[in-house]
């Protein structure tokens, strides 16, 4: 298709254009379960009228206000926000990037304002994917993305996935921060051990660290609490929000404890955007659903489900997987090193079901968590059919 959009991405050939729940509909009609919810955004469904009442509802009173002025319904999410975490201030954005972005800004300035200048590195994970600025860039490490942009963002360290040793030796005088995705999701699905999470907590105490979780993907109830640091015995000092908090809307939100949050003095950070009073109507009415009684019950007992039933795929078909992996709706099957995951996802399309793949030749199910048991039971029924025809063709043989 000759289009003037920018060629950074090879799309699959499906053009949707309607969704109503867990499905998306093409322009042919053809009906698609959707657990790939547009890479974990569609939190709650496609079209939630909940959600739907509440666009309408700002889009006719008023739409954009600069953060010259007050903006109730961000005070409103903020205070939600920090009233169910750690934190207790927040700055919205408009991206999972420039949260976590905001989060490096805010390590540097943290200890710029503490009487250390010189601490300005940020340690992450191997694995990590923050973001497509240079500076998340830097921050991830990976070759594929680096390639072809030049010098690396200067500040930014990586370590090996789960060695404490490796972390502990990385910290050096000019360490501000370290940055970690409670479940690597783009990384292939991978949950980071609890004790290891307990070490980086405990490192960043001796050495005066800010200990900054990515939560753009794992936030919001992906993981089957609100927040995926729940999941351990810790909390972090800052936290990076976007995807599935706006349940389609572009959103982002950096949060953070008042000690940390006291940095960032009036004049040190903006966005334009950032905390417009659409985004904040819909991500209200984003926790308004997530935060009613038993929904992260649902995602618990639909995460369980489902992963009970990809554990009896991965039995069933052992030459094309290898494991399951991951908490609550976000979850992933690794394919064995002869398979090409993104085979499966195309297999899967061809049948009517939306899967996403990863990084480590994963293939992502991350449904919109309104998902009820038939959903889980369709899926896993058009995974059989799409696994047994691969193994038809010859796939993982
Ligand atoms: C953990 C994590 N951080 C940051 C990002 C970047 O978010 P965005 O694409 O909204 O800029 C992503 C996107 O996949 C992500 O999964």
């Amino acid at each position: 298709m000759t289009t003037a959009v920018m060629q950074t991405y090879a799309r699959y050939n499906v053009t949707f254009e309607k969704g109503e729940g867990v499905y998306l509909f093409d322009t042919a009609g053809r009906r698609y379960l959707d657990f790939g919810s547009g890479i974990a955004v569609n939190s709650v469904g496609h079209c939630h009228p909940h959600l739907v009442e509440a666009l309408k509802k700002q889009a006719e009173t008023f739409w954009h206000c600069s953060n010259l002025y007050h903006i109730p319904d961000q005070q409103r999410l903020a205070d939600r926000l920090t009233a169910n975490s750690f934190a207790d201030a927040v700055f919205f954005n408009n991206s999972g990037n420039e949260a976590v972005e905001m989060m490096a800004k805010i390590a540097r300035k943290y200890q710029f304002e503490n009487g250390h200048p010189e601490r300005y590195r940020v340690i992450s994970v191997e694995g990590a994917f923050h973001g497509r600025s240079l500076a998340m860039l830097a921050a991830g490490k990976q070759e594929k993305h680096l390639i072809g942009f030049g010098p690396q963002v200067d500040g930014f360290d990586q370590v090996a996935f789960g060695n404490l040793n490796e972390m502990r030796a990385a910290v050096t005088p000019e360490t501000a921060a370290i940055i970690f995705e409670p479940v690597q999701g783009e990384g292939g699905i991978r949950p980071m051990d609890p004790a290891y999470v307990k070490a980086l907590r405990e490192i960043a105490d001796e050495f005066e660290l800010l200990l900054m979780a990515d939560e753009v993907q794992t936030g919001v109830g992906r993981t089957g609490t609100l927040f995926g640091y729940e999941r351990f015995a810790v909390t972090p000092d800052v936290m990076a929000l976007a995807k599935g908090l706006g349940g389609g809307f572009p959103v982002g939100a950096t949060l953070a404890t008042a000690k940390v949050a006291a940095a960032m003095t009036p004049g040190s950070h903006g966005s334009t955007f950032g905390g417009n009073p659409l985004a904040m109507a819909v991500a209200n009415a984003v926790l308004d659903v997530v935060l009613a009684d038993g929904f992260l019950d649902n995602v618990k007992a639909m995460g369980k489900k489902l992963t009970a039933g990809m554990q009896a795929l991965v039995a069933a078909y052992p030459t094309l997987f290898v494991e399951t992996r991951g908490l609550g709706l976000h979850l992933g099957l690794r394919c064995q090193d002869t398979v090409v995951g993104n085979d499966v996802v195309v297999k899967a399309m061809e049948n009517g079901l939306l899967l996403v793949p990863a990084g480590d030749n994963v293939v992502r199910l991350i449904p919109p968590m309104t998902i009820e048991a038939a959903h889980v039971e369709e899926a896993l029924t058009i995974l059989d059919t799409s696994c047994a025809q691969l193994i038809e063709q010859g796939t993982g043989g």
